[in-house]
C-alpha cells in the first residue's frame, strides 16, 4: 500500500497568482510547505486536526524499488449484486454514467465501492483555470488500482474533486477512431508523447483526447467534500482533478490509500 496526502506538481516558473501558503505547498511541495503553520495554526486556520497525517519530505530517505508481483483482483469473485455489502445500504446514483452515493456501510468492517471510473499530468503554465485531469502514478510498472480518498480538513467552500469515467469517454469515440488508438503507447509524466508519432502528430492527438475528457461533463461527477465522505474509484479507468478554487488560506488535507494493481496489458481490439 502507498499513501499520499498532497500531490506534487512540478514548480511552475513565474507562477504569480495570489494563492495561500497551502496552495503554494500544493504547487511547489517542500519548498513552500511550512510544518509549523500546519501543526500550530495561523491567523487563518487552526492547527491541523490530524497532524500525524501531515505530509513529510525527507530527501535523505531512500526507499527500495517496488517489487513486481502478480495481482489477483478479488473483486472479480464477488457477486455483482453485493448482497451482503449493500444489505443495509442506500445507494443513489450521482449521475447517469459515473458515481454512486452509498450510505449505511461500515468501512471499518468491510470495503465499500463507489462506481467511479487516461492520462497524465499537465500543470499550470499559462492556465486560465485550475482543473488538471489525470490519473495517479501512471508511470509505475504497476499503477494504482482501487483507491480510497477521504477528507481530514477542508475549506468551508471549494476544493471539490472532479471524477471522469474513461470507459464512457472511450465509448463515445467512433469505432474507427478507437481502432486507430488501439495499441498506442505513451511516454508518461515528464515528456508526454505518443510513442512512434512525430511531435506535432502526438501533440495534436493528445490535445484532442484531453479535450474530450475535459469537456465530457456528461460522464463526470463532482464531489463536494465533507467529514465522513470516502470516495472509492478505480484509478486505471478514472481521471480526476482537484479544483483549487479557494484562496482564503484554509487547509485542504486529505488522505489516500491506494494499492499497486496489475500491470496494464494489451487486449485484442473489441470494436
Ligand atoms: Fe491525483
Amino acid at each position: 500500500m502507498a499513501s499520499a496526502l498532497v500531490e506534487l506538481p512540478r514548480l511552475v516558473p513565474g507562477f504569480d497568482r495570489n494563492v495561500s501558503d497551502y496552495k503554494e505547498a500544493f504547487l511547489t511541495g517542500p519548498h513552500a510547505y511550512k510544518p509549523d503553520a500546519e501543526t500550530k495554526g495561523t491567523e487563518t486556520q487552526p492547527p491541523a486536526a490530524f497532524p500525524n497525517y501531515l505530509p513529510t519530505w525527507d530527501t535523505e530517505k531512500k526507499y527500495t524499488p517496488l517489487q513486481p508481483f502478480t495481482c489477483y483482483e478479488h473483486g472479480k469473485d464477488a457477486d455483482p449484486t453485493f448482497p451482503n455489502l449493500l444489505k443495509d445500504a442506500k445507494v443513489t446514483d450521482l449521475t447517469a454514467n459515473i458515481g454512486a452515493e452509498i450510505h449505511g456501510i461500515q468501512l471499518c468492517k468491510q470495503l465499500a465501492m463507489g462506481k467511479m471510473s487516461w492520462h497524465s499530468k499537465d500543470f499550470f503554465e499559462e492556465r486560465t483555470n485550475f482543473v488538471t485531469w489525470h490519473s495517479d502514478v501512471t508511470y509505475e510498472e504497476q499503477p494504482s488500482g482501487t483507491t480510497f480518498l477521504y477528507l481530514l480538513d477542508g475549506p468551508t467552500a471549494g476544493g471539490d474533486t472532479l471524477f471522469g469515467s474513461q470507459t464512457e469517454a472511450y465509448k463515445r469515440l467512433s469505432p474507427e477512431f478507437r481502432k486507430r488508438l488501439h495499441g498506442l503507447k505513451a511516454v508518461h509524466t515528464v515528456a508526454r508523447r505518443i510513442v512512434g508519432f512525430k511531435k506535432e502528430e502526438s501533440d495534436y492527438l493528445l490535445k484532442l483526447l484531453f479535450d474530450h475528457i475535459a469537456l465530457g461533463q456528461d460522464f463526470q461527477a463532482r464531489v463536494k467534500w465533507a467529514p465522513g465522505i470516502v470516495v472509492v474509484w478505480d484509478n486505471r479507468v478514472t481521471a480526476h482533478s482537484a479544483i483549487l478554487d479557494w484562496d482564503d488560506g484554509q487547509r485542504r488535507h486529505l488522505a489516500r490509500i491506494t494499492p499497486q494493481a496489475e500491470r496494464p496489458v494489451e487486449t485484442p481490439f473489441e470494436g
